[in-house]
């Protein structure tokens, strides 16, 4: 990889850049890089490494919360985003877009059941909106059921189906009939979901709620409950999807096909953003009836050229086999740190490359995650649990990648410890 042309300038440069973030795009937002250490520029990437424009150097070990699961820059998928770019990056909407033709075809191949129809969106949360909005259409019906501590993201109606109270209470009133359900919790769930409902939405492995690996079978429950009073159920993959559980989509764990299923982060490659949700004929019958109940805009071509790109990568390099392989090695690794150093870390949990750490104590974790990006490990917290500490790198990282993680990881670990008592 390059250097920066100049390590002064690029101090210089870094500094301006934190103050105009101060000034222009959030105080807090500064405050919070300077205190972790992350004043830096982000620079160049590759791989599961990025690099700053001062020449430190990370492993990433957050992924950029599930969306680089192929890695940085991958170059098959550069390539073909360089070739739609040379020809037509935004589709007219009046001519037809042969890439979102080719992509709906493949994701209809690729998830499980009868998943068939693909409408693309930008986000996570337009994903859900669309889901959810769809829910209702296809059954006439107004409840929706979530989980406790679930998150689908943060516009109206994602947010009023996400779990976490302070997120939620500013924007009050939000969407109404949602209903929260503790998650991994069958009976729970098979009370709320009742002949009123129209969705049940859930993810397979909660992200951002810490981590959370519901009971095997859990899927198949409320599946079974959705088909007995005629809901559908629509699982968010926006952050379990490709590979990242080491299946291609999380639900498959427990053989389980939605009606509806969210798509984003990782779909576009790590190079564009892209959602997209997928549904069965059911779920799709308003939309076919009425193809512009539901709209957007900008299509964009390059987006689609990336995402299929980055399903034959994942494909190729076979790198939901290698999730589950290397996932199942860092956690067992992680759980033996976690079994010498018990006064710090109190549980290790996960699926495939998505793994989360949970600190004995507050503080801990904020304390660790600073330690690792000073000896440069890339991590986060989960949003709606600061206990959580996740790790969910490419699902290209080495082996040798994580063993440094892994040794990073232990000094930290001592380091805490050590000043934290
Ligand atoms: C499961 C899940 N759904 C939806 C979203 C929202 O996605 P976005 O941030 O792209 O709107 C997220 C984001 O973290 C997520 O993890």
């Amino acid at each position: 990889m390059k250097e920066y042309v100049d390590r002064a300038q690029a101090t210089a440069h870094a500094a301006a850049v934190v103050e105009a973030y101060e000034r222009y795009v959030n105080p807090s937002r500064a405050r919070l890089a300077r205190l972790m250490g992350t004043d830096d520029i982000e620079w160049e990437a590759e791989g599961a490494v990025v690099r700053t424009a001062r020449g430190r150097e990370f492993i990433d070990c957050l992924g950029g919360f599930g969306t680089f699961n192929v890695g940085h820059r991958h170059p098959k998928v550069l390539e073909a985003v360089t070739k739609a770019l040379a020809r037509i990056p935004i589709s007219t909407r009046v001519l037809l877009a042969a890439p979102l033709a080719q992509l709906a075809e493949v994701l209809a191949a690729i998830t499980p059941g009868e998943l068939q129809y693909t409408f693309p969106v930008h986000s996570g949360a337009a994903a859900v909106e669309g889901a959810l909005k769809l829910a209702r259409a296809a059954t006439g019906r107004k409840k929706i059921v979530s989980t406790q501590g679930g998150f689908h993201g943060k516009t109206y109606g994602a947010l009023s189906a996400t779990g976490k109270r302070s997120y939620r209470e500013p924007f009050e009133p939000l969407v109404p009939r949602f209903e929260h359900v503790p998650y991994g919790d069958e009976a729970a769930a098979r009370a709320a979901i009742d002949e009123e409902t129209a969705a049940f939405i859930v993810e397979p492995v909660q992200g951002e709620a810490g981590i959370i690996v519901p009971p095997d079978g859990y899927l198949r429950a409320v599946r079974q409950r959705c088909d007995e009073v005629g809901a559908l159920l629509v699982v968010d993959e926006v952050q379990t999807g490709f590979g990242r559980t080491g299946y291609m989509f999380g639900c498959e764990h427990d053989a389980v096909a939605p009606d509806i299923m969210t798509l984003a982060k990782a779909l576009g490659g790590g190079i564009f953003p892209l959602g997209a949700f997928v549904g069965t004929e059911r779920a799709w019958r308003p939309l076919i009836e009425e193809p512009y109940l539901h709209t957007t805009t900008v299509e964009s071509l390059i987006s689609f050229e990336a995402a299929l790109a980055t399903i034959r990568v994942l494909q190729e390099e076979q790198l939901v086999e290698r999730s589950a392989r290397e996932g199942a090695y860092f956690l067992a690794e992680l759980r033996g740190l976690a079994r010498e150093f018990p006064d710090v870390v109190h549980e290790v949990r996960g699926r495939g490359l998505m793994i989360g750490i949970t600190f004995a104590r507050d503080g801990q974790a904020g304390f660790v995650m600073a330690e690792l990006l000073a000896k440069g490990v890339l991590t986060a917290f989960t949003l709606n649990n600061p206990l959580v500490m996740r790790l969910e790198p490419p699902l290209v990282i080495t082996r040798r990648q994580i063993d440094t993680v892994l040794e990073r990881m232990r000094e930290a670990l001592a380091a805490a410890r050590q000043v934290l008592g």
